[in-house]
C-alpha cells in the first residue's frame, strides 16, 4: 500500500493504476461504517484509492475540528490489512494553499436540516469532495447512508457538474444495540454510550408504524420525537425529519421513500441517524 500527501503525487500515482479505480473519501479515525465502504469499493474495482483529511471548511467555528479524534498509524494499518492500494492523506497547506478562494456552493438541499444548524457545513464538504474526485480521478466514489444529506449533496453535485463518477451509496453500519458507527461516539461517556441507541429506537418506530399502514408525515416526527424526548440524558433534539429522500423536502404523507432523520446532542456530542422507509 502507497501512502501519498501531496496532490501531484497522487494524480500521477492513479495515472497508472488500472481500471475501474473506487475512491473512499475519510477523515479518518476508521471504524467499520468506514471499513464497509472500502469493502464494497474492492469488490467492485480493480484499484480502490481511500483519503483520510479532516477538512476544516466543514467544521464551524464552535465545531469539534481542534479535538476530532486522529490516530493515522491505527487507520493505515486497518487500511492495509483490507488491501487498499494508496492512502492519500494531505495536509490542509496541500488542500488549501495560501490565496485559496474558490468554493463549490450546493443548493437548496443544503440549506435543509444540518444544513440550517451547520451554516457552511456543504459548502465545505462540497468544495473538498470536488477537490479530491479531481486529484484521484476515480470512476466509482463510495458514500454513507449513514450521513445522508451529505450522500443527497453528492448525488446533486455530481449530476450538476458532469463530474463523470458514479456515487455509490453504502448502508448504515450499527453496532449490535442499534447505534449508527460514528467517529464521534468516541465522545460519549458510558452513561450517555447506554443511551444513544435511543435514537435507532426511534427511527425504527417511524419504520414500524409505517409498516403498519401510518402513511402521516407528522404522526411519523410526533412518534420519533416522542422517543427522543423520554432520554434524559437527550439534552436537545436539533430536528425530526421526515422528507422525500431525494429532494429532502418535508412530507406531509409518505407514498414514496422517504429519509427519517434525526440530530440530536448528548452533553458536547450531537450525533446524527437517520432510516429510509417508503421502499425505493
Ligand atoms: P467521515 O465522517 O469520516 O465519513 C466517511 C464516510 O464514511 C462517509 O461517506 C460516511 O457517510 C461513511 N460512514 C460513516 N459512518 C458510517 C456508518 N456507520 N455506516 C456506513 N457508512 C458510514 O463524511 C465524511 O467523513 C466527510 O464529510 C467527507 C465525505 C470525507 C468529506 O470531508
Amino acid at each position: 500500500m502507497q501512502t501519498l500527501s501531496t496532490n501531484i503525487a497522487a494524480t500521477d500515482y492513479v495515472r497508472s493504476c488500472p481500471r475501474p479505480l473506487g475512491l473512499v473519501p475519510t477523515m479518518g479515525a476508521l471504524h467499520e461504517g468506514h471499513l464497509a465502504l472500502v469493502r464494497r469499493a474492492r469488490e467492485e474495482n480493480a484499484t480502490v484509492v481511500a483519503s483520510i483529511f479532516v477538512n476544516p471548511t466543514q467544521f464551524g467555528p464552535q465545531e469539534d475540528l481542534a479535538t476530532y479524534p486522529r490516530d493515522m498509524e491505527r487507520d493505515l494499518a486497518l487500511l492495509e490489512a483490507e488491501g487498499v492500494n494508496l492512502v492519500y492523506a494531505p495536509s490542509p497547506e496541500e488542500v488549501y494553499p495560501p490565496g485559496f478562494d474558490t468554493w463549490v456552493e450546493p443548493g437548496a438541499l443544503a440549506e435543509r436540516l444540518e444544513g440550517a444548524v451547520r451554516p457552511g457545513h456543504f459548502r465545505g464538504v462540497a468544495t473538498v469532495v470536488t477537490k479530491l474526485l479531481n486529484v484521484v480521478t476515480p470512476d466509482r466514489a463510495y458514500f454513507g447512508q449513514k450521513d445522508g444529506q451529505q450522500l443527497a449533496v453528492i448525488r446533486q453535485l455530481a449530476r450538476d457538474l458532469n463530474l463523470g463518477v458514479e456515487v455509490v451509496a453504502v448502508p448504515t453500519v450499527r453496532d449490535a444495540d442499534g447505534l449508527a458507527l460514528s467517529s464521534r461516539n468516541t465522545y460519549l461517556t458510558p452513561e450517555q454510550r447506554a443511551a444513544a441507541p435511543v435514537i435507532y429506537r426511534a427511527l425504527s418506530e417511524a419504520g414500524n408504524l409505517w409498516l403498519g399502514g401510518e402513511g402521516n408525515a407528522a404522526t411519523l416526527r410526533s412518534a420519533v420525537r416522542c422517543i427522543l424526548e423520554a432520554e434524559p440524558l437527550i439534552e436537545a433534539i436539533d430536528y425530526v425529519s421526515v422528507a422525500d429522500a431525494t429532494s429532502l423536502l418535508e412530507l406531509v404523507r409518505v407514498d414514496g421513500p422517504a429519509m427519517v432523520s434525526t440530530a440530536v446532542r448528548m452533553g458536547r456530542t450531537r450525533l446524527i441517524d437517520n432510516m429510509v422507509v417508503g421502499g425505493g
